[in-house]
């Protein structure tokens, strides 16, 4: 494992010790360096730099060119416009460092500095509900986000904080009480959608009694509180409940090609213990104060239109205890039991005001410091054709589970066309990881509190920024990697680089910079929008420069391979991050 400084890194270096030998007192002055179209980078930190030491710009840039190294590095630099540095890397510099990227499993991606603890909150479906687009996005984003991190060496604890309790269990289990073979229904078979559509059975029958029966539903009350205290049958069917909705809920996961594990499904009623306690602390610390019967916390910046505060309830005036109470108990126990330093929330951005609320109350409480980083990742919605909340035409929300059929279909068929001498077998096996791919492109593609348009045609298409295009990119490296045969990729820095060559070159090398960056802002769209960069870098590069037929002979052949190889290995462990599958053939 050895990590490998990125060249815009290294020139960085270079250009700010040539700043600090021009002027002495600049010693941490910021080069502000950025890749340009004009030349490879640009560093426009001169400007600032002679403005405050009233220096002419131009002479400093000038004197700055003077003080660089003159090494393999850099091949050319230029003073250009009132001052700024225009700075070519050289060809060989290029393919130096990028064999030293392929020399390493991690293609010279460094960990980072000082891992630390995260606990991630995400992919929170309810108990006894069908999955929605929403959990697709909490789901699909956590799982990018975990293995983001971990990939730097950062310990991720997941928890997914379904919604496990609450009073409607006292209805669905006061109705098994009732009705014990309702939940037993052979016929339906041990699939997550048998599972499902049982439940969904036992939802419905139970809700239209509760509506119609009074006595149904003071019954149901009670039961209620049976769970709460721990009642054993009570508990009993609770389990039954919750372990139906698991075999559903891994039925999806297993469609999305997710891998959960059970010890991470920590729902609401694993802090049903500790819900006293929290507004015990709360009280007594003068956190949290009665008001009209039920134990609230108040926020001089959150108030109605009206002007009316706003509180966090986190007791209700008949003494049960809601999410609030739940998610600050969750608080306590990730930052006090799990020693977090850093707890993350996938949750819909419709959530941001709990949150805030939540966050401020465990601040004032003191089970959040300043040493713990706690971010809400707020993600938009999911949109139909028509812009509005994508429903279904009766206005029920689409089943998460029929959404990926669907796309797995047009997958199915967009590959059929295009690739004429793959088996049935294995068009159907590419057709999930074609489809379920572009799914989980789609989402992360786009920056997360953006809303975004649910469009399967648009997903799986072959042109544009779509994981299919991606993919396709990967395939014909592969392919032309088989061809080769026996010659193989070898990097020869002693070859000149042709224009797109270099681009290629290029991109490849920003690869452990763009991960660095998605890791500070928690943003896996950078990520696929890197990717799809290196693809089109890649597709340019392979329309310009022929590779088995290189006109350089067997050293541009084997110069070429290196390029294809290590865009390959990049884009497969790029798109592996997000989740999403490259298959050797397409
Ligand atoms: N179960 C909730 C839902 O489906 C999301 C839970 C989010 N996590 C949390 N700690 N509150 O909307």
């Amino acid at each position: 494992m050895a990590s490998v400084p990125s060249l815009s890194a290294s020139i960085q270096q270079r250009v700010s010790a040539a700043l600090a030998a021009a002027v002495p007192s600049a010693a941490d002055a910021d080069p502000l360096l950025r890749r340009s179209d004009r030349a490879d980078f640009q560093a426009n930190g001169v400007l600032g730099l002679a403005k405050r030491n009233k220096a002419n710009p131009r002479e400093l840039a000038a004197q700055v060119v003077e003080s660089l190294p003159s090494d393999e590095l850099i091949a050319e630099v230029e003073v250009s416009g009132p001052g700024f540095l225009n700075i070519t890397v050289s060809d060989a510099a290029i393919v130096r460092t990028l064999a030293a990227r392929a020399e390493d499993d991690r293609l010279g991606v460094p960990l980072a500095d000082d891992p630390g603890r995260t606990v991630i909150d995400y992919s929170q479906p309810n108990v006894a509900k069908e999955m929605h687009v929403g959990h697709l996005r909490s789901t699909v984003i956590g799982d990018a986000i975990v293995k983001i991190l971990e990939f730097a060496g950062e310990t991720v604890i997941r928890r997914h904080h379904i919604g496990d309790w609450g009073t409607q269990f006292g209805m669905l289990i006061q109705y098994l009480i009732e009705h014990p073979h309702e939940l037993d229904h052979p016929s339906d078979g041990d699939s997550g959608e048998g599972a499902m559509s049982r439940l969904n059975r036992l939802y419905k029958a139970s809700r239209a009694l509760f509506d119609s029966d009074p006595e149904f539903k003071d019954r149901a009350r009670r039961r209620v509180v049976d769970l709460q205290a721990g009642d054993e049958q009570t508990l009993a069917l609770w389990h039954k409940i919750v372990d139906e909705s698991k075999i559903y809920f891994y039925s999806v996961y297993d469609k999305l090609d997710v891998e959960m594990h059970d010890a991470d499904i920590v729902g609401e009623s694993a802090y049903n213990d500790m819900l006293a306690e929290t507004c015990k602390l709360l009280e007594e610390s003068g956190v949290a104060v009665e008001s009209n019967g039920a134990l609230c916390v108040f926020f001089d910046d959150i108030k109605a239109k009206d002007g009316t505060p706003v509180p966090l309830i986190v007791r209700k005036a008949d003494g049960g205890y809601g999410y609030a109470a739940t998610d600050l108990s969750a608080i306590r126990d990730r930052t006090g039991n799990l020693h977090a330093d850093a707890l993350l929330y996938v949750v819909d951005a419709r959530q941001a005001l709990h949150f805030k609320m939540v966050f401020e109350t465990a601040r004032r409480a003191g089970w959040l410091t300043d040493e713990v980083t706690v971010r809400h990742l707020p993600f938009g919605t999911v949109l139909g054709k028509d812009g509005k909340p994508f429903k279904t035409r009766e206005g029920e929300t689409f089943r998460l589970i029929d959404l990926l059929d669907e796309a797995v279909d047009r997958a199915r068929t967009v590959i059929a066309e295009k690739s004429k001498d793959l088996t049935p077998q294995e068009i159907d096996e590419r057709a999930e990881q074609v489809g379920i791919g572009a799914v989980k492109y789609a989402d992360l593609s786009t920056s997360l509190t953006r809303d975004y348009t649910f469009d399967l045609d648009r997903m799986v298409s072959l042109s544009g920024d779509t994981s299919v295009y991606l993919q396709y990119a990967y395939a014909r490296i592969r392919s032309i990697i088989r061809k080769a045969g026996d010659i193989g990729p070898v990097a020869h820095p002693e070859l000149p680089l042709a224009p797109a060559e270099r681009q290629l070159g290029l991109a490849l090398d920003e690869f452990g910079d763009t991960l660095a960056s998605v890791r500070e802002t928690y943003e896996p769209h950078k990520l696929a929008s890197y990717l799809y960069g290196l693809s089109s870098a890649y597709t340019a590069f392979y329309e310009h420069c022929p590779v088995l037929k290189a006109e350089g002979g067997q050293v541009m052949v084997e110069n070429r391979l290196f390029l294809c190889d290590l865009t390959a290995r990049t884009l497969r462990q790029g798109m592996a991050l997000l989740g999403i599958r490259t298959p050797e053939r397409l």
